[in-house]
């Protein structure tokens, strides 16, 4: 009985200090900075301690899928609006910004976008109207609403001798697909910020081959207008803050806004071939990997604080450890602890090492 009363109080006591230390919210802390975003589903806008913990952290918001080419528009003509819907009204009610994302992309694309009505695969011309109508439509109806969009992504190839990725856009239109998506965005919504979007943007190769890339469209005069770090990180992968400065200022130089679009810091060595899970696969946040987490969270925000007259805005990937995509990526069952507040919501050590730079 005591022992209860005991724990009780000293979860009143926690919540307590939590609530007097914190009582900004990320967002708070960071609002001279950038704008502090988060990625969600449609559950995790519905009443509860999660929507209460985005209110209170977050300025922004970024649909984790619902957005994407095969969950808004799965056939032809027919769009999936109402997941999309409940996040943008959420931010709407709630004073928040909301991020696009994302409008031509390779993977989570039906099939339908590249065949004819035979089954053929489309033509030109027929692919680029398909392109511009799912434009269109998508960012034409959260015209205002949405301030950003996330327009193409992951177009440039992740081998150091490739400059594009050879997807079925590519492959089938050339890399003209790209300047077209961006203008197509463009006409539907003239206001809202145009973002390339890509993920390894600090390995030099990659680097180079995006902002050649960036270069050349912006020279024909495409708008394109910011460019996005997704900031899939891990507390083994060689970022550096060197490394992180460099693609800043280096894609900033361009004339365009730097955001991180889609930041987590993996617990796990990275490694993207999708697997089954296997006994040798264990989960463990170990006292050592928390610190390291804690480190390169805290370069990462060092970083950004620095440059915040080129970076507009940081999202995570993810509200909580309670829920992240790589808890099932890339092996399935292994859970992950990216995020900056755990799974019952509480903020991390990491957490408080981000927002302890003001004193
Ligand atoms: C990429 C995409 C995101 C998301 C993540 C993994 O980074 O841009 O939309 O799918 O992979 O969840």
């Amino acid at each position: 009985m005591q022992k209860s009363l005991l724990v009780l109080l000293s979860l009143v006591a926690y919540i307590q200090t939590v609530t007097a230390q914190d009582y900004k919210g990320l967002k708070g802390h960071y609002r001279d900075y950038f704008t502090v975003g988060v990625s969600v589903a449609p559950q995790s806008v519905e009443p509860g301690d999660e929507a209460e913990l985005i209110k209170k952290n977050f300025a922004s918001l970024t649909a984790e899928n619902v957005m994407k080419p095969q969950p808004i528009h799965p056939e032809e003509g027919r769009y999936h609006w109402e997941p999309a819907d409940q996040i943008v009204n959420f931010a709407q009610a709630n004073g928040l910004k909301v991020r696009g994302h994302t409008l031509c992309w390779h993977n989570q694309t039906p099939d339908w976008f590249f065949e004819d009505k035979e089954g053929r695969p489309a033509g030109r011309d027929l692919l680029l109207e398909r392109l511009r109508d799912h434009i269109h439509a998508v960012v034409g109806r959260y015209k205002g609403k949405i301030y950003a969009w996330d327009v193409v992504n992951e177009a440039v190839s992740e081998k150091p001798d490739q400059m594009y990725r050879p997807t079925k856009w590519q492959q089938m239109l050339g890399e003209e697909y790209i300047a077209k998506a961006f203008e197509y965005a463009h006409e539907a919504d003239p206001d809202a910020l145009l973002f390339y979007n890509d993920f390894d943007t600090e390995k030099p190769a990659k680097r180079e081959h995006i902002y050649k890339m960036l270069k050349g469209l912006l020279d024909k005069g495409v708008p394109v207008h910011g460019m996005g770090l997704q900031g899939h990180w891990s507390i083994y992968d060689d970022l550096t803050a060197a490394g992180l400065e460099e693609s800043i200022t280096r894609f900033a130089s361009l004339g365009l806004t730097v955001q991180v679009t889609e930041l987590d810091v993996s617990i796990y060595p990275k490694d993207w071939n999708r697997k089954e899970r296997r006994a040798s696969d264990t989960t463990s946040f170990t006292p050592e990997k928390e610190q390291m987490q804690i480190d390169k969270y805290q370069m990462i925000f060092d970083v950004l604080r620095k440059h915040k007259d080129k970076v507009s805005g940081v999202t995570f990937w993810n509200v909580s450890d309670r829920k992240s995509w790589l808890d099932t990526f890339p092996i399935r069952g292994r859970k992950d602890y990216p995020l900056l507040f755990d799974e019952a919501l509480q903020p991390k050590k990491a957490y408080w090492k981000v927002v302890d730079f003001e004193k």
